[in-house]
Protein backbone atom coordinates (compact mmCIF):
# COMPACT_ATOMS: atom_id res chain seq x y z
CA UNK A 1 0.00 0.00 0.00
CA UNK A 2 2.70 2.18 0.88
CA UNK A 3 4.89 1.51 -1.79
CA UNK A 4 1.81 2.67 -4.39
CA UNK A 5 1.41 6.09 -2.36
CA UNK A 6 4.78 7.31 -3.03
CA UNK A 7 6.12 4.64 -5.52
CA UNK A 8 9.77 4.18 -2.79
CA UNK A 9 10.54 1.54 -0.81
CA UNK A 10 8.48 4.05 1.90
CA UNK A 11 8.92 1.75 5.06
CA UNK A 12 12.28 3.51 5.46
CA UNK A 13 13.15 6.76 7.24
CA UNK A 14 14.55 9.54 5.40
CA UNK A 15 16.42 10.03 8.58
CA UNK A 16 18.27 6.75 8.68
CA UNK A 17 21.17 7.31 6.51
CA UNK A 18 23.21 3.77 6.92
CA UNK A 19 21.09 2.27 4.75
CA UNK A 20 20.31 2.10 0.97
CA UNK A 21 16.44 2.26 1.75
CA UNK A 22 16.83 5.35 4.17
CA UNK A 23 19.10 7.23 1.70
CA UNK A 24 16.35 6.47 -1.27
CA UNK A 25 13.45 7.93 0.62
CA UNK A 26 15.69 11.05 1.55
CA UNK A 27 16.34 11.19 -2.25
CA UNK A 28 12.75 11.48 -2.74
CA UNK A 29 12.37 14.08 -0.16
CA UNK A 30 14.85 16.13 -1.32
CA UNK A 31 13.44 16.04 -4.66
CA UNK A 32 10.33 17.32 -3.77
CA UNK A 33 11.71 20.12 -2.23
CA UNK A 34 13.47 21.26 -4.75
CA UNK A 35 10.25 20.97 -6.94
CA UNK A 36 8.27 23.24 -4.70
CA UNK A 37 11.24 25.65 -4.65
CA UNK A 38 11.44 25.84 -7.90
CA UNK A 39 7.97 25.92 -8.32
CA UNK A 40 7.97 29.20 -6.01
CA UNK A 41 11.12 30.71 -6.93
CA UNK A 42 13.09 30.06 -4.09
CA UNK A 43 16.36 27.82 -3.27
CA UNK A 44 15.49 23.98 -1.65
CA UNK A 45 17.18 24.62 1.81
CA UNK A 46 14.35 27.48 2.22
CA UNK A 47 11.18 25.32 2.30
CA UNK A 48 10.35 23.54 5.67
CA UNK A 49 7.82 20.97 5.01
CA UNK A 50 4.92 20.97 7.98
CA UNK A 51 1.28 19.63 8.32
CA UNK A 52 -0.47 22.19 6.01
CA UNK A 53 -0.87 26.38 6.00
CA UNK A 54 -2.33 26.44 9.71
CA UNK A 55 1.03 25.20 11.06
CA UNK A 56 2.76 27.02 8.87
CA UNK A 57 1.63 30.12 9.83
CA UNK A 58 2.25 29.26 13.85
CA UNK A 59 5.72 28.71 12.92
CA UNK A 60 6.14 31.85 11.27
CA UNK A 61 4.25 34.25 13.61
CA UNK A 62 4.75 32.36 16.68
CA UNK A 63 8.73 31.35 15.64
CA UNK A 64 9.34 35.20 14.50
CA UNK A 65 8.04 37.06 17.74
CA UNK A 66 9.47 34.24 20.40
CA UNK A 67 12.62 34.44 18.98
CA UNK A 68 13.06 38.60 18.45
CA UNK A 69 10.81 39.20 21.42
CA UNK A 70 14.41 41.16 22.95
CA UNK A 71 14.22 43.54 19.97
CA UNK A 72 10.03 44.12 19.83
CA UNK A 73 6.51 42.61 20.81
CA UNK A 74 4.58 44.11 18.16
CA UNK A 75 3.31 42.44 14.63
CA UNK A 76 0.85 43.78 12.11
CA UNK A 77 -2.15 41.64 10.49
CA UNK A 78 -5.24 42.27 9.24
CA UNK A 79 -9.10 42.01 10.51
CA UNK A 80 -10.06 39.34 7.40
CA UNK A 81 -7.00 36.98 8.08
CA UNK A 82 -7.97 33.24 8.18
CA UNK A 83 -8.29 32.11 12.13
CA UNK A 84 -5.08 30.42 11.89
CA UNK A 85 -3.67 33.95 11.75
CA UNK A 86 -6.00 35.71 14.18
CA UNK A 87 -5.77 32.95 16.75
CA UNK A 88 -2.33 32.71 17.00
CA UNK A 89 -2.32 36.56 17.00
CA UNK A 90 -4.65 36.06 19.88
CA UNK A 91 -2.00 33.36 21.08
CA UNK A 92 0.85 36.07 20.94
CA UNK A 93 -1.38 38.86 22.69
CA UNK A 94 -2.29 36.98 25.51
CA UNK A 95 0.99 36.37 25.65
CA UNK A 96 2.39 40.24 25.94
CA UNK A 97 2.73 41.00 22.25
CA UNK A 98 1.01 43.74 20.51
CA UNK A 99 -0.83 43.29 17.66
CA UNK A 100 -2.52 45.72 15.26
CA UNK A 101 -5.15 44.19 13.01
CA UNK A 102 -5.41 46.79 9.86
CA UNK A 103 -9.53 46.90 8.63
CA UNK A 104 -9.57 46.32 4.51
CA UNK A 105 -11.82 49.26 2.78
CA UNK A 106 -15.15 48.30 1.36
CA UNK A 107 -13.72 46.60 -1.45
CA UNK A 108 -11.93 43.82 0.46
CA UNK A 109 -8.07 45.26 -0.03
CA UNK A 110 -5.83 46.38 2.53
CA UNK A 111 -4.58 50.17 1.85
CA UNK A 112 -0.88 49.97 2.13
CA UNK A 113 -0.65 52.84 3.49
CA UNK A 114 -2.40 51.78 6.37
CA UNK A 115 0.21 49.06 7.08
CA UNK A 116 3.31 51.41 6.57
CA UNK A 117 1.82 54.35 9.25
CA UNK A 118 1.37 50.71 11.60
CA UNK A 119 4.70 50.58 11.33
CA UNK A 120 6.26 51.15 15.17
CA UNK A 121 10.05 50.85 16.04
CA UNK A 122 9.35 47.52 17.94
CA UNK A 123 7.49 46.13 15.16
CA UNK A 124 8.57 42.31 14.40
CA UNK A 125 6.19 41.04 11.57
CA UNK A 126 3.97 42.05 9.33
CA UNK A 127 1.07 39.32 8.16
CA UNK A 128 -1.04 39.48 5.18
CA UNK A 129 -2.93 36.75 3.42
CA UNK A 130 -2.57 37.04 -0.47
CA UNK A 131 -5.89 35.85 -1.62
CA UNK A 132 -8.74 35.95 0.62
CA UNK A 133 -10.45 32.39 1.19
CA UNK A 134 -14.28 33.43 1.58
CA UNK A 135 -14.11 36.50 -1.22
CA UNK A 136 -11.16 35.76 -3.38
CA UNK A 137 -9.93 39.10 -2.96
CA UNK A 138 -6.55 39.64 -3.93
CA UNK A 139 -3.78 41.40 -1.46
CA UNK A 140 -1.85 44.26 -3.23
CA UNK A 141 1.51 42.29 -2.50
CA UNK A 142 3.91 43.59 -4.26
CA UNK A 143 3.39 47.27 -2.86
CA UNK A 144 2.86 45.71 0.96
CA UNK A 145 6.16 43.71 0.41
CA UNK A 146 7.83 47.07 -0.63
CA UNK A 147 7.40 48.91 2.51
CA UNK A 148 8.15 45.88 4.66
CA UNK A 149 11.63 45.41 2.98
CA UNK A 150 12.33 50.05 2.85
CA UNK A 151 11.40 50.24 7.00
CA UNK A 152 13.53 46.56 7.74
CA UNK A 153 9.73 44.62 8.91
CA UNK A 154 9.55 40.74 8.07
CA UNK A 155 6.40 39.68 6.03
CA UNK A 156 5.00 36.56 6.12
CA UNK A 157 2.23 36.05 3.21
CA UNK A 158 -0.53 33.71 3.86
CA UNK A 159 -0.58 31.97 0.15
CA UNK A 160 -3.06 29.11 1.29
CA UNK A 161 -5.45 30.01 -1.72
CA UNK A 162 -2.78 31.47 -4.10
CA UNK A 163 0.19 29.29 -4.26
CA UNK A 164 0.62 27.45 -7.39
CA UNK A 165 -2.95 29.47 -9.05
CA UNK A 166 -0.84 32.49 -9.13
CA UNK A 167 2.36 33.23 -9.82
CA UNK A 168 4.54 34.58 -6.82
CA UNK A 169 7.92 34.55 -7.78
CA UNK A 170 10.05 34.59 -5.18
CA UNK A 171 12.77 35.51 -6.01
CA UNK A 172 11.25 38.63 -7.22
CA UNK A 173 9.33 39.71 -4.69
CA UNK A 174 11.35 40.36 -1.17
CA UNK A 175 8.65 38.06 1.09
CA UNK A 176 10.67 35.98 4.11
CA UNK A 177 8.13 33.83 5.01
CA UNK A 178 5.25 31.83 3.04
CA UNK A 179 2.61 29.54 3.99
CA UNK A 180 0.45 27.27 2.23
CA UNK A 181 -1.38 23.89 1.87
CA UNK A 182 -1.32 21.21 -0.55
CA UNK A 183 -4.99 20.46 -0.63
CA UNK A 184 -5.67 23.66 -1.82
CA UNK A 185 -4.34 22.48 -4.93
CA UNK A 186 -5.59 18.83 -4.97
CA UNK A 187 -2.97 17.37 -3.65
CA UNK A 188 -3.22 15.50 -0.08
CA UNK A 189 -5.06 16.75 3.20
CA UNK A 190 -2.19 16.99 5.88
CA UNK A 191 1.15 18.43 4.15
CA UNK A 192 1.84 21.93 3.47
CA UNK A 193 5.18 23.96 3.60
CA UNK A 194 7.01 26.99 5.37
CA UNK A 195 8.86 28.85 2.87
CA UNK A 196 11.66 30.60 5.29
CA UNK A 197 14.30 33.27 3.57
CA UNK A 198 17.84 32.37 4.27
CA UNK A 199 19.14 35.76 5.93
CA UNK A 200 20.94 36.34 8.70
CA UNK A 201 18.16 38.39 10.29
CA UNK A 202 15.60 36.16 10.16
CA UNK A 203 15.62 33.86 13.50
CA UNK A 204 12.70 31.42 14.30
CA UNK A 205 11.92 28.97 17.38
CA UNK A 206 10.12 25.78 16.46
CA UNK A 207 7.10 24.99 18.04
CA UNK A 208 7.62 21.44 18.74
CA UNK A 209 11.05 20.36 19.79
CA UNK A 210 12.59 16.68 18.79
CA UNK A 211 14.97 15.46 16.30
CA UNK A 212 17.00 17.52 13.78
CA UNK A 213 14.48 17.31 10.61
CA UNK A 214 13.33 20.36 8.60
CA UNK A 215 16.64 22.21 9.98
CA UNK A 216 15.60 21.95 13.71
CA UNK A 217 12.84 23.83 12.48
CA UNK A 218 9.78 21.04 12.58
CA UNK A 219 11.59 17.30 14.11
CA UNK A 220 9.82 14.60 13.37
CA UNK A 221 9.91 11.73 10.69
CA UNK A 222 9.09 12.95 7.44
CA UNK A 223 5.65 11.66 5.72
CA UNK A 224 7.58 10.83 2.10
CA UNK A 225 4.09 10.33 0.38
CA UNK A 226 2.46 13.50 1.48
CA UNK A 227 5.55 15.58 0.72
CA UNK A 228 5.71 13.65 -2.95
CA UNK A 229 1.92 14.44 -3.15
CA UNK A 230 2.36 18.36 -2.30
CA UNK A 231 5.33 18.56 -4.95
CA UNK A 232 3.59 16.65 -7.49
CA UNK A 233 0.53 18.98 -6.87
CA UNK A 234 2.51 21.86 -7.31
CA UNK A 235 4.24 20.73 -10.02
CA UNK A 236 1.22 20.51 -12.08
CA UNK A 237 -1.01 23.02 -11.00
CA UNK A 238 1.71 25.54 -11.79
CA UNK A 239 2.66 24.16 -15.19
CA UNK A 240 -1.25 24.68 -16.22
CA UNK A 241 -1.27 27.97 -14.46
CA UNK A 242 -2.55 30.30 -17.11
CA UNK A 243 -4.31 27.65 -18.97
CA UNK A 244 -6.91 27.02 -15.35
CA UNK A 245 -7.14 30.91 -14.80
CA UNK A 246 -8.45 31.47 -18.38
CA UNK A 247 -10.84 28.24 -18.10
CA UNK A 248 -11.78 29.49 -14.36
CA UNK A 249 -12.20 33.20 -15.17
CA UNK A 250 -14.68 32.24 -17.72
CA UNK A 251 -16.78 29.61 -15.41
CA UNK A 252 -17.10 32.12 -13.17
CA UNK A 253 -18.29 34.98 -15.92
CA UNK A 254 -20.63 32.71 -17.42
CA UNK A 255 -22.34 31.98 -13.27
CA UNK A 256 -22.57 35.50 -13.02
CA UNK A 257 -24.37 36.47 -16.37
CA UNK A 258 -26.62 33.50 -16.10
CA UNK A 259 -27.43 33.83 -12.71
CA UNK A 260 -27.66 37.28 -12.47
CA UNK A 261 -30.25 37.09 -15.38
CA UNK A 262 -32.77 34.62 -13.54
CA UNK A 263 -32.06 36.48 -9.94
CA UNK A 264 -31.16 39.83 -8.41
CA UNK A 265 -27.59 39.40 -7.61
CA UNK A 266 -25.16 41.54 -5.09
CA UNK A 267 -21.53 40.18 -5.98
CA UNK A 268 -18.93 40.92 -2.78
CA UNK A 269 -15.42 41.80 -4.13
CA UNK A 270 -15.29 43.42 -7.62
CA UNK A 271 -14.41 41.04 -10.02
CA UNK A 272 -11.42 42.58 -11.22
CA UNK A 273 -9.35 42.25 -7.81
CA UNK A 274 -10.35 38.71 -7.09
CA UNK A 275 -9.42 35.11 -7.59
CA UNK A 276 -11.64 33.84 -10.33
CA UNK A 277 -11.60 30.34 -8.38
CA UNK A 278 -13.53 32.39 -5.73
CA UNK A 279 -17.09 34.31 -5.86
CA UNK A 280 -18.95 35.57 -3.15
CA UNK A 281 -22.51 36.69 -3.32
CA UNK A 282 -25.97 37.28 -1.95
CA UNK A 283 -29.52 37.22 -3.48
CA UNK A 284 -31.70 40.02 -1.77
CA UNK A 285 -34.05 38.49 1.13
CA UNK A 286 -32.49 35.21 1.39
CA UNK A 287 -30.35 34.17 4.20
CA UNK A 288 -27.16 32.42 3.51
CA UNK A 289 -28.40 29.08 5.65
CA UNK A 290 -31.37 28.68 3.90
CA UNK A 291 -29.99 28.85 0.61
CA UNK A 292 -26.82 26.32 1.45
CA UNK A 293 -29.39 24.40 2.72
CA UNK A 294 -31.91 24.54 0.16
CA UNK A 295 -28.76 23.34 -2.35
CA UNK A 296 -26.93 21.21 -0.50
CA UNK A 297 -27.83 18.19 -2.06
CA UNK A 298 -25.93 19.59 -5.49
CA UNK A 299 -23.73 21.62 -4.73
CA UNK A 300 -21.34 22.68 -2.10
CA UNK A 301 -21.85 26.59 -0.90
CA UNK A 302 -20.47 28.15 2.10
CA UNK A 303 -20.91 31.07 4.75
CA UNK A 304 -18.36 33.36 7.10
CA UNK A 305 -20.92 32.82 8.94
CA UNK A 306 -20.20 30.83 12.76
CA UNK A 307 -22.60 29.21 15.28
CA UNK A 308 -21.59 30.02 18.57
CA UNK A 309 -24.38 29.86 21.55
CA UNK A 310 -26.94 29.08 19.07
CA UNK A 311 -26.83 32.02 17.18
CA UNK A 312 -25.08 32.77 13.70
CA UNK A 313 -22.54 35.10 14.04
CA UNK A 314 -22.06 35.93 10.28
CA UNK A 315 -18.87 36.45 8.85
CA UNK A 316 -16.30 38.60 10.11
CA UNK A 317 -14.54 39.00 6.90
CA UNK A 318 -17.53 40.98 5.27
CA UNK A 319 -18.48 42.44 8.43
CA UNK A 320 -15.09 44.14 8.61
CA UNK A 321 -15.50 45.40 4.76
CA UNK A 322 -18.79 47.25 5.92
CA UNK A 323 -21.39 44.75 4.80
CA UNK A 324 -24.39 44.55 6.77
CA UNK A 325 -28.13 43.45 6.27
CA UNK A 326 -29.17 41.30 3.74
CA UNK A 327 -25.78 41.33 2.12
CA UNK A 328 -24.37 40.32 5.26
CA UNK A 329 -26.67 37.76 6.22
CA UNK A 330 -27.24 36.27 2.93
CA UNK A 331 -24.05 36.42 1.45
CA UNK A 332 -22.45 32.48 0.37
CA UNK A 333 -19.38 31.52 -1.23
CA UNK A 334 -18.93 29.46 -3.74
CA UNK A 335 -15.52 28.23 -5.69
CA UNK A 336 -14.30 27.13 -9.11
CA UNK A 337 -11.53 24.50 -9.92
CA UNK A 338 -9.74 23.34 -12.66
CA UNK A 339 -12.05 19.91 -12.94
CA UNK A 340 -15.55 22.05 -13.37
CA UNK A 341 -17.41 22.19 -17.16
CA UNK A 342 -19.96 25.06 -18.50
CA UNK A 343 -22.47 21.96 -17.85
CA UNK A 344 -21.23 21.59 -14.31
CA UNK A 345 -22.31 26.10 -14.19
CA UNK A 346 -25.76 25.57 -15.80
CA UNK A 347 -26.45 22.79 -13.46
CA UNK A 348 -25.55 24.71 -10.25
CA UNK A 349 -27.24 28.09 -11.98
CA UNK A 350 -30.30 25.95 -12.67
CA UNK A 351 -30.49 24.43 -8.85
CA UNK A 352 -29.83 27.59 -7.69
CA UNK A 353 -32.11 29.53 -8.99
CA UNK A 354 -35.22 26.86 -8.18
CA UNK A 355 -34.01 27.16 -5.02
CA UNK A 356 -34.61 30.19 -4.57
CA UNK A 357 -37.95 29.76 -5.90
CA UNK A 358 -39.11 27.65 -3.10
CA UNK A 359 -37.67 30.08 -0.83
CA UNK A 360 -39.97 32.95 -1.89
CA UNK A 361 -42.60 30.26 -2.62
CA UNK A 362 -42.36 29.54 0.94
CA UNK A 363 -41.69 32.76 2.92
CA UNK A 364 -44.95 34.36 0.67
C1 LIG B 1 -6.38 31.59 3.54
C2 LIG B 1 -6.20 30.35 4.36
N1 LIG B 1 -5.21 30.32 5.26
C3 LIG B 1 -4.98 29.25 6.01
C4 LIG B 1 -5.75 28.12 5.92
C5 LIG B 1 -5.45 26.94 6.77
O1 LIG B 1 -5.06 25.85 5.98
P1 LIG B 1 -5.05 24.37 6.56
O2 LIG B 1 -6.43 24.09 7.08
O3 LIG B 1 -4.69 23.52 5.39
O4 LIG B 1 -4.05 24.30 7.64
C6 LIG B 1 -6.80 28.10 4.98
C7 LIG B 1 -7.68 26.92 4.88
O5 LIG B 1 -8.84 26.99 4.60
C8 LIG B 1 -7.03 29.24 4.18
O6 LIG B 1 -8.01 29.29 3.28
Amino acid sequence: MFEQLDGTRGFANASSQHHEAGRQVAEQIERARSTVARELGCVADEIIFTSGATESINLALRGVALANAQHGRHLITTQIEHKATLACCDSLHDEGFEVTRIAPRHDGRVDPADIANAIRSDTLLISVMHVNNETGVIQPLSEIAAIAEDRGVLLHVDAAQSAGKFHIGLSQIPIDLLSLSAHKIHGPKGIGCLFVRDRPRLRIRPLTFGGAQEFGLRPGTLPTHQIVGLAAALELVSRNRDQDQKQVTRLRAQFVEMLSSRVSLNLHGALDVTSPYILNFSIPGISSDVLINQCAADIAMASGAACSSGTVEPSYVLRAMGLEGDALYGAVRVSFDRYHTPVDINVAVDVITEAVKRIKELVA
